[in-house]
């Protein structure tokens, strides 16, 4: 997969996916991030790339030329069709689904907006589609833009090691994870819950169960679709 990103710090986004899961990415040839520099396409001695907003206001707004030419030339890179996502807090909620989805595509082109915004004629005519990571305001789209790095790369084919693996996930099943264990047994924090170390694996199946939809049940009982929980699910949380 190619991902494009399109920002004022374009080697910001570029350096957060030379670690952990997202570097080995990179290193296995999964992935390549690229970054564009809207300033770069931008005319006049000082290479302008904001000025305010029409109708009063406060702070500045990206203008259409500079990013319309930066994101012709992110596109034009690699013949493969893009969808380009403007990161920002009036797009709809990134959801692991979504990140399904991005991860499925050959190549991505990531806008990331600084200042007030971007002129929404650009918007309305380049971008495919506007993604918000969460109800808050960043001081730009590049943090939301890594975050999408992340999230899709851990999905490609062949990155994740066995150890930790997808299907494991939290949201994979549509439920927050279970608690996890490790040495030592006994600690001053308490004890490791016996199920664990009993060696029966249908029992530890359920309990893990039981605990993620316990815990979705308390934090995020928003995530909770009864009509979707199996019949042994319900006996569960009922009991
Ligand atoms: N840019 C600024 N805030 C953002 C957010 N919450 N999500 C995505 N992009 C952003």
């Amino acid at each position: 997969m190619r991902i494009d990103v399109v920002s004022l710090f374009p080697d910001f986004v570029a350096q957060c996916a030379g670690f952990g899961v997202v570097g080995r990415a990179h290193e296995r040839g999964l992935l390549s991030v690229h970054g564009w520099n809207p300033r770069d396409h931008a005319e006049g001695n000082y290479r302008r790339v904001d000025d305010r907003p029409f109708g009063g206001g406060p702070g500045m707004v990206m203008m259409i030329e500079p990013l319309r030419a930066c994101l012709g030339a992110a596109g034009s890179a690699d013949p493969r069709p893009a969808r380009t996502v403007y990161l920002s807090p009036q797009g709809r909620p990134l959801t692991q689904a979504k990140v399904r989805e991005l991860a499925a595509l050959d190549r991505l082109v990531l806008l990331c907006g600084r200042y007030e915004g971007v002129d929404e004629r650009l918007i309305e005519a380049e971008v495919d589609e506007e993604i918000s990571i969460g109800d808050y305001v960043l001081s730009g789209g590049e943090l939301a833009a890594a975050v999408v790095v992340d999230a899709v790369a851990r999905l490609l084919d062949g990155v994740l090691n066995d150890a930790d693996s997808a299907a494991q996930d939290s949201f994979e099943a549509g439920l927050l994870d279970c608690p996890h264990y490790t040495k030592p047994v006994e600690h001053v924090f308490g004890a490791v819950p016996p199920v664990l170390l009993s060696g029966n694996h249908a029992e530890i199946a359920r309990w893990r169960r039981m605990q993620a939809l316990g815990r979705t049940w308390s934090r995020r009982p928003d995530l909770i679709d009864l009509a979707t929980l199996s019949k042994q699910d319900r006996a569960l949380l009922e009991r």
